[in-house]
């Protein structure tokens, strides 16, 4: 019981001894069911940490947890209310709403579509697993405000999760397991068998239109591929792609305090994009109209701009067949498939 991991977590969440103390006496042990991650034609394996092996009772419990208001202080949001499933786990808005219904914060909510494969979180990196992540929104004040004891107090009022627990990791709920099962059911999101994916990976001629053919050739043409590129669309590099003249927001900067990181943001993947509008780090981009209009303008004079982003033209004809390409990257199967498991009641937005 009192192993190194248990250790670290009374040292780390005060408080946490006394819920160890009232806890039940541990139960059979039980053998949790490997999950099968099903990986798509073109997509690279992916890491899953030793400590958190992906098993159909983990994405259960992490699936359950991640549209339970029962993480906010006040019960009135969930994972889901800002990363919704039917926009690929992103939000419709600039910047979501947290808890007492305070509009917060000056980041736009991303799709956690295929979050497994990042090597970082966060527009600036700055966080290395989907298991310390989890910390960031629940503890934030803006967005779920709840301290982990008092999570995990609750979450052992249920004698559901609590049985659902001890099936996953044959242990008791504890800020380990909510931050472990939060992570294996966000790795367990993959997306890829998007018309684009069935025409380019899977040899079907005619998944993706003639428009939508040609604006995959400008997408290439205008060099979008040097920095969204690969099976995710990014490559996971940060750079400033003067979208201000002064950003407010430092992004790659915040993390290494250093000039030239100033203004530089992960580079997104453009998987789904055509669903997760708004657009950029701080959702001030309507529409992938706009976006293009964007990168053809060349952007705002930035010291740190790449120069990469340095304008083209394009006419209308263009514009729609580039548009067409980004398009043919939304995975509606996946959509659909989690829409359906969507076990939100629709009253907290
Ligand atoms: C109030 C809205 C809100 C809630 C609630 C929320 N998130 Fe987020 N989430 C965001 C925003 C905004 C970001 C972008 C933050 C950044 O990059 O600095 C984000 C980023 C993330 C990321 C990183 C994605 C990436 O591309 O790096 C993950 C993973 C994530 N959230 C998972 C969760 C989980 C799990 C929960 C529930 C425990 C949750 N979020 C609750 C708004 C929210
Ligand atoms: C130098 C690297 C680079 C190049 C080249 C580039 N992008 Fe991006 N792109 C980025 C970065 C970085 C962001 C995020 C910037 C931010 O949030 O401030 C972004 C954001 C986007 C977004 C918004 C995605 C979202 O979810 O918010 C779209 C769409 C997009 N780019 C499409 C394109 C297209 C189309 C091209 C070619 C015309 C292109 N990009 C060229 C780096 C690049």
């Amino acid at each position: 019981m009192h192993s190194a991991i248990v250790w670290n977590n009374i040292l780390l969440f005060s408080g946490f001894v006394l819920l160890i103390s009232c806890a039940p006496k541990e139960e059979q042990d039980h053998t949790p069911t490997p999950y099968h991650l099903d990986i798509p034609a073109g997509f690279s394996e992916m890491k899953i940490p030793a400590d958190n092996p992906m098993t159909v009772e983990a994405v259960e419990l992490g699936h359950r947890l991640f549209f339970d208001p029962i993480l906010s202080k006040d019960y009135s949001i969930s994972c889901a209310s800002c990363h919704l499933p039917s926009h690929a786990f992103a939000d419709t808005t600039a910047v979501s709403r947290g808890v007492h219904q305070e509009r917060i914060g000056n980041r736009n909510s991303p799709s956690l579509a295929n979050v497994g494969y990042l090597n970082a979180l966060f527009m600036e990196g700055g966080v290395p697993s989907l298991e310390l992540q989890v910390l960031a929104p629940l503890g934030e004040r803006n967005e779920m405000d709840l301290q982990l004891t008092e999570a995990v107090a609750r979450l052992n009022q249920d004698s559901s999760y609590v049985q659902l627990a001890k099936k996953a990791y044959n242990r008791e709920i504890d800020p380990w397991l909510i931050t472990r099962a939060l992570a294996a059911y966000q790795r367990s999101l993959i997306s890829g068998n998007s018309p684009f994916d069935q025409y380019a990976y899977q040899g079907k001629e005619d998944a993706i239109s003639q428009e939508a053919k040609n604006g995959w050739l400008r997408f290439q043409a205008f060099n979008c591929n040097a920095c969204h590129t690969g099976f995710m669309f990014t490559n996971q590099g940060y750079f400033n792609i003067g979208l201000e003249e002064e950003y407010s927001d430092p992004g790659r900067g915040r993390l290494t305090d250093k000039p030239e990181d100033h203004g530089k943001f992960r580079v997104p993947s453009l998987r789904n994009v055509a669903v997760t509008a708004p657009y950029m780090h701080d959702g001030s981009l309507k529409s992938l109209s706009e976006v293009i209009d964007h990168f053809a303008s060349g952007g705002k004079s930035h010291e740190n701009k790449s120069p990469l982003i340095s304008g083209f033209k394009i006419d209308e004809q263009g514009k729609k067949e580039l548009i067409a390409f980004l398009e043919s990257l939304t995975d509606q199967n996946f959509i659909q498939k989690h829409e359906a498991l969507n076990v939100t009641s629709q009253s907290n937005r």
